[in-house]
């Protein structure tokens, strides 16, 4: 079993958080490639992806995968998860102590996954990864630290409660390709002149 495989494992099993363990009728730990270059990362659980243990299955997660088509990628060759893996009841936001006690499985996660580029979707992620900003202003902007871009974006449900967010969120989506390049070409040129400087006296 892969690392990753024992580590979606043990979080299944998560008794961390009372409130959520009460609640849940199975535990989302993520899903796809496990080197993957790109990892999008969500809220929480819905109703959808707490009954069947996957993420990103209901509505919102139907135009995610539309998305994903649109830069001409499977679902199955990117991972997807959540900041926090079980469902809070009612649908309710996560609580920040919740999203603190989640945190481990997710840093781990990346760790073993160390994927190019990770995508926030909506503000729970973002916060994480682009502490104090606001998701109006930075949505479709990069950033880029220890090797990993920061990719920010509107949660995919923003365009089903919000019409006119799904083209800006389509327009964001279509830049991950470009973004992935650009990083592909920098990295190149820097082991080219790595190889060069060995020969340099
Ligand atoms: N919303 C999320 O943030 N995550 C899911 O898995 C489903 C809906």
């Amino acid at each position: 079993m892969s690392a990753l495989s024992e580590l979606c494992q043990e979080i299944l099993v998560c008794p961390k958080c009372q409130a959520l363990v009460e609640n849940r009728t199975k535990v989302v730990p993520g899903e796809g490639a496990e080197s993957a270059d790109i990892m999008f990362i969500g809220e929480a659980p819905g109703w959808h992806e707490d009954q069947q243990g996957q993420p990103f299955v209901g509505p919102a997660g139907l135009f995610l995968n539309e998305l994903i088509t649109s830069i001409g990628l499977r679902r199955e060759q990117v991972y997807i998860t959540n900041v926090v893996k079980c469902h809070p009841p009612g649908n309710r936001d996560p609580l920040p102590v919740e999203i603190h006690t989640c945190r481990h499985w997710l840093d781990h996660q990346i760790e073993l996954i160390r994927p190019k580029m990770i995508v926030t979707l909506g503000r729970y992620s973002m916060a994480m990864f682009f502490p104090g900003k606001n998701i109006s202003k930075i949505h479709g902007t990069a950033h880029k630290q220890a090797d990993i871009i920061y990719y920010a974006m509107y949660h995919p449900a923003a365009a089903l409660h919000q019409q006119s967010l799904r083209q800006t969120i389509e327009a964001d989506m279509l830049r991950i390709p470009s973004l992935l390049a650009e990083v592909e070409t920098v990295t190149e040129v820097k082991q080219q002149s790595k190889q060069l400087n060995m020969f340099e006296v």
